[in-house]
């Protein structure tokens, strides 16, 4: 026997203020047409006035918790993804556990943009797995909107704000690929791409938050041809071929990277979790979202393979597959 990290409870939160696509129409030289053909995007959540990633993600939390039947003080720790924290420091992460009113455990940052939350949870499982911890509340929490330059419509039209969160128990499993819970990851990271994507400003350059730039059709040739390859090197290290996945639910940055990457992976579109025309891009945010979204519809059956996959600033990408 063996320990698995397996979903007991997924939950999310979406900030209140909806922004459809024609608002950006009178203040940029875009169009709704433009947006939805190219990205697939019709709307997205924007932050409130003061209203802060933790606070987004202590609202997901919740909904994870009772989803799963527990406590804040069940959990032995915090897995918090996110690029746009509250605060420098300290992490989001204790800034959750404080607001969910959790006395015990750990609560730390992970930061790879939009792959943020496949690495949070190949951490997360990692310490399941190693025996440290029985439970982990993992987060993907952004609010985008606050790093954008409303000026440049090749990206201020893309993201959105809004968090989603797993909780990931302990339990035993056979140790081979029939076992529910996460199988096997695949992460991976390249220095040398960084000017494809990243903000302007930070604590030891500008001093400043700075603001989002991406050399989008760049970053695009990159996602398709890295996601499907690393979701097919998760799939193999887990012992399983594309034709068992029963869902994808990748990051939701553009419909047309999601269907390329089906495409490759030879996948129909009914198999595919969609979000994005709803959410935006919410960077680390958008597969937790997916998945809660999802289940929250009752579309995953127990035994359903799933896969997930994300690629984002670094670059860093990563997959990571798991049985329902
Ligand atoms: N409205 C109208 N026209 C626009 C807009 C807009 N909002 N944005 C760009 N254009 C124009 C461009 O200026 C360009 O015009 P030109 O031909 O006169 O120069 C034209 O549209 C085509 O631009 P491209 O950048 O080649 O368009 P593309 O089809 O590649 O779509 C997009 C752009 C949507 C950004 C796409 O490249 C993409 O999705 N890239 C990947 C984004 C992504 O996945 N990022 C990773 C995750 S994000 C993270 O980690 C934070």
């Amino acid at each position: 026997m063996i320990r698995r990290a397996v979903i007991t409870g997924t939950g999310h939160y979406l900030p209140e203020r909806v922004v459809e696509n024609s608002w950006f129409e009178d203040k940029l030289d875009t169009s709704d047409e433009w947006i939805r053909t190219r990205t697939g995007i019709e709307r997205r959540h924007f932050a409130a006035e003061g209203e802060t990633t933790s606070d987004l993600g202590i609202r997901a939390a919740r909904a994870a918790l009772d989803k799963a039947g527990l406590q804040p003080d069940d959990l032995d720790g915090i897995v918090l993804a996110t690029s746009t924290p509250d605060f420098t420091f300290p992490a989001a992460a204790t800034m959750v556990q404080a607001g969910l009113g959790m006395t015990r455990g750990f609560a730390f940052d992970v930061q790879a943009v939009c792959a943020g939350f496949v690495f949070a949870m190949a951490n997360a499982d990692a310490m399941i797995r190693s025996g440290q911890v029985d439970r982990v509340l993992v987060i993907g929490a952004e609010t985008f909107s606050r790093i954008m330059d409303w000026t440049d419509r090749t990206t201020c039209v893309l993201f959105g704000d809004g968090a989603g969160a797993v909780i990931l128990e302990a339990q035993e499993g056979k140790g081979d690929n029939s076992d529910r819970g996460i199988l096997a990851c695949d992460l991976h990271s390249d220095g040398k791409y960084r000017d494809l994507l990243y903000v302007d400003g930070g604590v030891s350059t500008t001093g400043t938050a700075g603001q989002l730039r991406m050399q989008g059709n760049l970053v695009f040739r990159h996602a398709v041809e890295k996601l499907a390859k690393t979701a097919h090197a998760a799939l193999d290290k887990a012992g399983l071929t594309p034709g068992e996945v029963d869902w994808l639910v990748p990051h939701q940055a553009n419909l047309r990277i999601i269907s390329a990457t089906a495409q490759k992976m030879g996948l129909p579109m009914e198999k595919v979790v969609l979000t994005v025309a709803d959410h935006g891009n919410t960077s680390a945010a958008s597969i937790p979202l997916a998945l809660s979204v999802a289940d929250g519809e009752g579309r995953f059956k127990p035994g359903d393979v799933l896969v997930t996959e994300a690629i984002g600033g670094g670059l860093s990408w990563g997959s990571a597959v798991l049985r329902w």
